[in-house]
């Protein structure tokens, strides 16, 4: 989620923009940069790594003074994080800059239109082709805001894009769909902001933003239309956050703001996945047809929550391709002394891309000749780079040390690799594929529906203050989401939890049951009748034996009631789907007892956010 300030009024625009982007680091980002309108022209400076570097450039070359001007803080999507893919990026003749969050779904095809007209676009961003084309819509004597607004209504995809002209100096355009972006209200100056951290020193009158919008700020006031250029409203509230607060989107944690952020970053990462012809593209994928078609073993390798997510992969894999899936922790890969020929497909899951122990395991692979594909969150990191290929998932930084859009993000990615695979492959028809990414579409929605009602999960999660121990049940794809809700319980709570596959009960498990002990059990869906009943036979198991079921089951299943002592209802979703919702009530259950027991979900006790050593 990258940083974005705009500015318009009497001050020096260039330290309002670099004190705005400042307030905004805690976000995440990868470089830096700041355009300021002078002299019927753009000055700029853009640097890869920390503002600091920006801040060392501007002060070896100084920008010229000006009291307009926009910044950007870029998580690197499309294209590595270096300087010539930061933001601020301009137009064909320069006069024009833009900065932009999210991702324009269709910027290929319009590229390869600018391309075709002559334009020489230097970077690998999406970014650059809006300012291109912005700029020929000012140099044919469009205003800005007209020149938004026509743009705007060309591109697919989330995005929120703010662009300032050399040759009209007193005003800033922007535009949003599906991203943030926020208005301070001064006096005699305006700002533009991802969130109202950008401004929150200078006003806190804010407004608020529709779906669709484009809107000019110039030092005398506001204006708002639609993308059609009808007349709009934003909606103004006063900010009392404080910055802190204000990083937090107003929200106690980063971890609840980032469970909370999970329908957006699920609908992120499967932005941009299908060709024009509606086949599936990964991001970058070096590895032919010709090879993946030669893949006969699959060996899945990662660490913690990662490991989990690779859980979930294997059984959709399995279906969709045919093509055995192992998976195996990083840290025990490469002293097993794995059996990896040329047509094996080792795949590393890492949010960070900086894992030690799956860094280590994929340069084992790779000695030994093995494919490796990574799939990662953190563009240009470590584990990307030593890759044959990458898929990287768009949740944006993850700021809490326990993994939440990260893991939902993992799960999609993994998705689409097992489709992609199939399709590469012909194990499954262009329909059968078709019909999955439709059902992953929808996730977002069904995902949404979980976190409406998550009151529900939190008083739950309050009346087990003082709990020793908790168990998670589930069997196939909701087995390995029984071990990740443990593992969100452990890193928060610090109490025991366990995850079992509800089978295994019989065999030693149940000896731990005893009077009010909380069992979370994640029904399958009724599709699964056979796997579901025995499931319900576990949960009837353990509760005759004193447990407190907690049961999770999918709207219309009433067969749980009679053996469910609390019932969280879940979505109807596909089998293999169903990870996505079923984990999210065990995230704020994890999320809402930890902090009610006083702790620190965001930075737990002896945790790193990348554990960088074996
Ligand atoms: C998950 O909540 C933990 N933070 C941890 O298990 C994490 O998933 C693991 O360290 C792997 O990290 P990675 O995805 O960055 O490789």
């Amino acid at each position: 989620m990258c940083g974005i300030v705009g500015y318009v009024g009497s001050k020096q625009a260039q330290g309002v923009v670099v004190e705005g982007l400042r307030r905004l680091e805690y976000r995440g980002y990868d470089s830096a940069g700041v355009a300021l309108a002078h002299d019927g022209t753009v000055a700029w400076n853009k640097r890869a790594g920390k503002l600091a570097n920006l801040e060392k450039a501007v002060e070896e070359t100084p920008l010229p003074e000006s009291t307009t001007g926009i910044g950007h803080t870029r998580w690197a999507t499309h294209g590595a994080p270096n300087d010539v893919n930061a933001h601020p990026h301009l137009g064909r003749a320069g006069r024009l800059a833009v900065v932009h969050n999210g991702i324009i779904e269709n910027f290929a095809q319009l590229r390869a239109e600018l391309e075709a007209a002559g334009h020489e676009l230097l970077s690998e961003t999406d970014t650059e082709v809006a300012a291109h084309l912005l700029e020929q819509e000012v140099a044919a004597g469009t205003d800005l805001t007209t020149a938004m607004q026509r743009v705007c209504r060309r591109l697919e995809g989330a995005f929120t894009l703010v662009a300032l002209d050399g040759q009209d100096p007193e005003r800033v355009v922007a535009a949003r769909r599906n991203s943030p972006l926020v208005v301070g209200l001064g006096e005699g100056e305006n700002f533009l902001g991802s969130d109202v951290a950008a401004f929150i020193e200078h006003t806190r009158e804010a407004l608020e933003l529709g779906q669709d919008q484009v809107v000019t700020i110039t030092r005398e006031g506001v204006e708002v239309t639609g993308f059609d250029g009808t007349p709009a409203e934003g909606v103004r509230y006063h900010v009392d956050w404080d910055l802190t607060a204000a990083e937090k989107d107003g929200h106690d944690w980063f971890m609840r703001k980032e469970i909370l952020e999970q329908p957006r970053a699920v609908a992120d990462s499967l932005l941009g996945r299908r060709d024009a012809s509606g086949l599936l593209q990964l991001d970058e994928m070096r590895l032919s047809d010709g090879e993946l078609r030669e893949i006969d073993k699959i060996i899945i390798i990662a660490a913690g929550t990662s490991f989990y997510a690779g859980m979930v992969a294997k059984y959709a894999i399995e279906h969709w391709t045919r093509v055995p899936v192992e998976v195996e922790l990083a840290s025990e890969f490469r002293y097993r002394d794995p059996i990896l020929t040329h047509s094996t497909l080792v795949v590393a899951i890492s949010q960070s891309g900086e894992t030690a122990d799956t860094l280590q395991a994929i340069r084992h692979a790779r000695v030994q000749r093995s494919k490796v594909l990574a799939i990662c969150n953190t563009n240009g990191s470590t584990i990307p780079r030593e890759s044959d290929g990458v898929i990287y998932t768009h949740a944006g930084p993850e700021i809490g040390v326990a993994s939440t859009k990260g893991y939902l993000t993992q799960l999609v990615a993994c998705y689409l690799l097992a489709l992609y695979l199939a399709q590469v492959k012909g194990t499954r028809f262009g329909d059968e594929i078709g019909e999955v990414l439709d059902q992953l579409d929808e996730m977002p929605a069904h995902i949404q529906t979980v976190l409406d009602a998550r009151e529900q999960v939190h008083a739950l999660a309050r009346q087990h203050l003082g709990t020793r121990s908790v168990l998670f049940l589930g069997r196939h794809a909701g087995y390995p989401v029984a071990l990740e809700g443990a593992l969100k319980l452990k890193e928060l709570a610090y109490i025991h939890a366990e995850g079992f596959a509800a089978g295994e009960l019989k065999h030693g498990p149940i000896a731990l049951i005893e009077e009010g002990l909380p069992v979370l059990c994640i029904v399958p869906p009724r599709g699964r009748d056979q796997l579901h009943d025995k499931m319900l036979s576990g949960i009837q198991e353990v509760r005759a034996r004193g447990a407190r079921t907690i049961c999770l089951a999918e709207e219309g299943d009433d067969s749980i009631e009679p053996y469910a002592d609390e019932l969280i209802r879940l979505p109807r979703v596909p089998v293999l789907l169903q990870p996505l919702v079923a984990v999210v009530p065990l995230q704020l259950f994890a999320c809402e007892l930890a902090t009610a027991m006083g702790h620190d979900v965001d930075q737990p006790r002896n945790l790193a956010k990348s554990v960088t050593v074996e």
